[in-house]
């Protein structure tokens, strides 16, 4: 590879998250306001050309995974030909094509993605109760998310995970019923920590440590049995014995997982960031505008990885005492 994407503290990258759009058709309240978010001009967007210019790159830099985000990226009109252009890179080292949807227009892109060389989606979803997925997206949806999950999980998709935001008092009293899905339904399903975002209220007693969760689904479902996580996995992952599908736990908050990082983000308005508590790092798009080689491009992606925190700003014991107000994520991030 060109140089491979090593930083000062022995962490390799390999996986890229590229988000397409900052716009999102949900409000989730853990996440945007209302009235929505500050749109970057599209012309400060980056084009699908240069898209796949900055994915090439990365692949060429030792990246086997690519992650589309957003905003919600099935918002941006021209998905379908950003994943097959960048399914093109599987010939060049990429492994793995991966999506974070919300999951609401699925209906007709799922098939034609996964035609195309999508073969990972995960789908956000906080709730299996109508009522309360009006209060946490400020949208209805529900019934269209479930039978889009059901589509894409029984379309070859190569895994479909469910990402389960857990907030105290708001969705907490529903995780067995989640646990309950995995019964029949081989789908994997990650409960992950309420996080801080700029803005959106954080407050330490609405988030639910993972290990709380942990004994809530024991005495409902007995002990359940650990399940081997990969290296760079985000989640610990379990299974009730005999059940079909498996649950996860995202503990960022509890029991941070920065020691074996392996992310690179790239914004939709062509910022690479190397953590995602952390700053804007450089902007590729202007340097691919000002016409940088690629030779100058891979070395401004090195030495940006280089500078890589150790852990993520937030991580010290201030957050959790004082509510995580050193915790500044540049919104719009959620999916990404
Ligand atoms: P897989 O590739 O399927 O493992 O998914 P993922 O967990 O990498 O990505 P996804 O988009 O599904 O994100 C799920 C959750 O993981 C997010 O809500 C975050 O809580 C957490 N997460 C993802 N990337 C990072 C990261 O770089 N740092 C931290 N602290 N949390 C992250
Ligand atoms: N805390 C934890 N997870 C969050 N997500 C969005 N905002 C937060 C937050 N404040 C989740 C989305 C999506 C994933 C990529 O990030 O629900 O599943
Ligand atoms: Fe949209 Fe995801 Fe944010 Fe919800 S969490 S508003 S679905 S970007």
């Amino acid at each position: 590879y060109v140089s491979p994407l090593f930083d000062q503290h022995n962490r390799f990258h390999d996986y890229l998250r590229i988000s397409l759009t900052e716009r999102c058709n949900l409000r989730c309240t853990y996440c945007m306001p209302e009235e929505g978010v500050q749109l970057t001009p599209s012309e400060k967007l980056l084009s699908r050309e240069e898209i796949e210019r900055v994915a090439r790159l990365f692949v060429s830099k030792g990246v086997r995974k690519i992650r589309l985000t957003g905003g919600e990226p099935t918002v941006r009109k021209d998905l379908l030909d950003i994943v097959e252009s960048l399914a093109q890179l599987k010939s060049q080292g990429l492994e793995s094509l991966a999506m974070t949807t919300n999951g609401i227009a699925l209906r007709r892109t799922a098939e034609p993605l996964a035609l195309a060389g999508l073969d990972t989606l995960n789908v956000s979803l906080d709730t299996l109760d109508p009522h309360k997925y009006v209060l946490m997206t400020r949208r209805k949806g529900l019934e269209r998310v479930l039978e889009n999950l059901e589509r894409a999980s029984s379309m070859g998709m190569q895994t479909v995970k469910i990402n389960c935001v857990i907030i105290r008092g708001v969705n907490d009293t529903e995780v067995t019923d989640f646990v309950a899905l995995t019964k029949t339904w081989p789908i994997s399903v990650r409960f992950i920590e309420y996080m801080p975002f700029g803005g959106n209220r954080w407050e330490k007693r609405k988030l639910v440590p993972y290990k709380e969760l942990l004994n809530r689904i024991e005495e409902r479902f007995g002990k359940v049995e650990k399940i081997l996580d990969d290296p760079n996995d985000t989640s610990k992952g379990f299974r009730v014995p005999g059940y079909a599908g498996t649950i996860g736990f995202i503990s960022s908050m509890t029991n941070h997982f920065c020691g074996t990082c392996n992310r690179l983000r790239i914004t939709a308005d062509g910022n690479l960031k190397v953590c995602l508590f952390g700053d804007n790092e450089i902007s590729l798009r202007d340097a691919m505008r000002s016409g940088m080689t690629d030779g100058q491009l891979h070395q401004l992606i090195s030495d940006s990885v280089k500078r890589k925190k150790k852990q993520h700003a937030g991580m010290d014991a201030r957050v959790m005492e004082e509510g995580g107000e050193y915790l500044l994520i540049t919104p719009p991030h959620c999916h990404g």
